[in-house]
């Protein structure tokens, strides 16, 4: 299972629910690897805290790898990291990620994640992908090497009009690069139930045949300690009403499946 959390919109919740759910999987004894693509390392800084500053290496160094024409190429195992938590792994990002943007693009990187991740699923039986907040080549990368995507999105009347051009993005990916994509569907964020709007637009969106999931995951500052705290919810807060929305979630994106 590879799934990609994705939205080229920023702050809406792609990092953390990256993280807690791949902890969810992890505490539930699934070998689990988190992939941060996003030079902002957020992710990485969730599962590192301080440690996150001089990894030994990371997703850059890998990208960097893919350019240069060394005889042996590192196992991408080389560039995981192990975290304070158990079975819960992490490729942490670069601020500096960007810089190779453009020459990967030139050289048609584009599948070099796929083909690292399709060799970590031989250790991993778990890898969620972060992304950037744009539909950039680290972004299309991902959506290349995912059998699954989940778009968080959180209610914003703007942020409608960018899901429905999301969407289509992901669904020609698909086509174009990658046919086991599947779109899981749309996870509401930061939803508060009294308030009209939120509600209005999930019921719209719900109205248009949008797969919008069941679970709404509310707003709550404890995601911000859990942030601080470099501890994802499960591990912080495992009886919080935030951690039980996870749950619900993590539960709902895995019946039926493994
Ligand atoms: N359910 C929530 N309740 C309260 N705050 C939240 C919730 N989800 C996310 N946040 C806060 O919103 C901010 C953005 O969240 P996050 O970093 O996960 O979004 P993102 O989509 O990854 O952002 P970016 O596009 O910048 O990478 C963070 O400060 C986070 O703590
Ligand atoms: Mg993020």
């Amino acid at each position: 299972m590879r799934r990609v959390v994705f939205n080229q919109k920023g702050g809406v919740g792609k990092s953390s629910i990256a993280v807690n759910l791949a902890a969810i999987s992890a505490a539930r004894g699934v070998k689990t690897l988190v992939v941060d693509l996003d030079p902002q390392c957020n992710s990485t800084h969730y599962l590192l805290g301080d440690d996150a500053n001089n990894p030994e290496s990371d997703i850059r160094d890998f990208f960097e790898q893919t350019l240069s024409f060394q005889l042996k190429p590192t196992h991408p195992e080389g560039y995981v990291h192990r975290t304070p938590f158990a079975n819960l792994a992490l490729i942490p990002s670069h601020p500096d990620l960007g810089d190779l943007q453009s020459k990967l693009e030139s050289k048609h990187k584009i599948y070099k994640l796929k083909d690292a991740l399709e060799t970590l699923m031989e250790s991993y039986q778990a890898i969620y992908i972060d992304t950037p907040p744009a539909f950039n080549f680290f972004a299309l990368s991902a959506l290349c090497a995912a059998d699954r995507c989940l778009i968080p999105f959180d209610c914003d009347d703007f942020a409608r009009q960018a899901l429905y051009s999301l969407l289509n993005n992901v669904q020609e990916t698909r086509e174009d690069h990658n046919r086991d994509l599947e779109v899981e569907g749309i996870v509401v964020n930061q939803y508060q139930p009294r308030a009209s709007l939120p509600q209005k637009i999930v019921a719209e969106l719900r109205g248009e045949n949008l797969p919008v999931l069941e679970t709404l995951i509310p707003a709550s500052v404890k995601m911000k300690e859990s942030h601080t705290a470099a501890k994802p919810l499960i591990q912080l807060a495992p009886k919080h009403r935030l951690t039980e929305a996870f749950v619900s979630l993590y539960d709902e994106l895995h019946q039926g499946k493994k």
